[in-house]
């Protein structure tokens, strides 16, 4: 790649963010691997995975995203932190990750109208699939049932209020887990999400109708995980282009609610707000259509956070993240696809080394129940000679 020219940031420029250093700007990405096996307790192959990536080089790591509770289990094998048992699966994954000399964050998440009631865990969770609004998703895959079930219509959350002390405490179990900061998946349709699009919140109260209203829930989670961690360790990610999960708003609503939501975000000096630019992966087609509002995400937003870092994800090449920390757009960059397929990506960069574009499809999201099986496309991805 390019090197950078002497008046510019380089990429692999340590990086402060609160009161940790990240040792570059090239960040492994959160992605759903759904192989906590037997089911959503971390397990060795998960530790083994996260520790590959550490010692890669990566500058941060943000975990797959981690359940904040029971109810809203999309995926069965997607791992938890609602429990002790999730604690202790999580202390070796951070332990392994800090051992390496890496640094991980926890992804904070709740799927809200986006689970089954069939789900198995959503079934032992004894409570309705709950959503900002009984509205239901278009759409809903779900990796342990054949075919396209479709989503149910959720039960409209009554209090919203009572859903932050769930966030406060799956991230006071986070700290106690060793993690190093935390993030609120506030992205890809999940209930934060849920809550900042008009399409599916639909309340008269003051968790809906205006941008105001419909920026709170994401906003007192923030306040709640600040309340815990200390804003210099609390991260949140937003997609403001993605239809995924059936979300979207007209352009110029979608502009006005994220701009107001990040200048808002941004004035709690954030650790650092994670921008998901609009790509067709995010943005799947449902019912024949596509529902997302394909914008300039960065040029939009990038420039409205002045007091946390920002970091940009999704489609970059290693040139392209280059440039846009050498001019300042972002401090940093998550790699999500190339960080599964290349545990090493970081150092891969660094010393110019090809990158394996050459992702297991078949076994993304794990085939069998066993650790063996699962750990195909997984962890035995190549690392590069150096
Ligand atoms: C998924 O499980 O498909 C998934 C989870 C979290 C995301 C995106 C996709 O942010």
């Amino acid at each position: 790649m390019s090197s950078p020219t002497s008046n510019t940031v380089s990429i692999f420029a340590p990086l402060k963010l609160g009161p940790l250093t990240l040792k570059n700007r090239v960040g492994v990405a959160a992605m759903t691997r759904n192989r906590s096996v037997p089911t959503t307790v971390p397990n060795s192959i998960n530790v083994e995975h996260y520790r590959q990536r550490a010692a890669g080089g990566a500058g941060l790591i943000i975990t797959e995203a981690i359940l904040i509770e029971r109810q809203g289990t999309e995926w069965q094998h997607a791992p938890g932190i609602w429990s002790k048992e999730h604690v202790e699966g999580w202390k070796k994954v951070t332990q392994a990750v800090h051992a390496e000399g890496g640094l991980i964050y926890g992804q904070l998440w709740h799927t809200g109208r986006v689970s089954h009631p069939d789900a198995p865990e959503q079934i032992k969770a004894g409570k309705p699939v709950y959503a900002p609004s009984a509205i239901r998703a278009r759409g809903g895959k779900f990796r342990f049932i054949e075919g396209v079930p479709g989503y149910a219509t959720p039960t409209a959350i009554e209090d919203p209020a009572t859903f932050i002390p769930i966030w406060k405490q799956a991230a006071v179990n986070a700290k106690e887990a060793g993690f190093d900061g935390v993030q609120v998946h506030g992205s890809n349709g999940y209930l934060v999400h849920q809550f900042l699009d008009s399409s599916s919140n639909q309340r008269t109260d003051q968790w809906g109708g205006s941008i105001q209203n419909r920026a709170r829930f994401g906003l007192e989670v923030l306040k709640a995980l600040i309340d815990v961690w200390g804003a210099e360790r609390v991260a949140i990610k937003l997609s403001p282009g993605n239809g995924y999960n059936d979300m979207g708003m007209p352009l110029e609503e979608t502009l006005e609610t994220y701009s107001y939501f990040i200048t808002e975000a941004d004035k709690l000096r954030l650790a650092f707000i994670e921008l998901v630019r609009y790509t067709e992966f995010g943005d799947p087609v449902i019912d024949g259509t596509r529902r997302g509002t394909p914008h300039d995400v960065i040029g939009s937003y990038a420039p409205l956070i002045k007091r946390s870092a920002k970091f940009g994800n999704a489609g970059y090449s290693s040139e392209e993240a280059a440039q846009a920390v050498a001019r300042g757009e972002l401090d940093g960059v998550f790699f999500g696809m190339l960080s599964i397929s290349n545990p090493d990506l970081a150092r891969r960069f660094e010393h110019g080394k090809e990158v394996n574009t050459n992702l297991d499809m078949v076994n993304l999201y794990g085939n069998g129940e066993s650790l063996e099986e699962l750990e195909k496309g997984y962890n035995d991805y190549p690392i590069a000679v150096y």
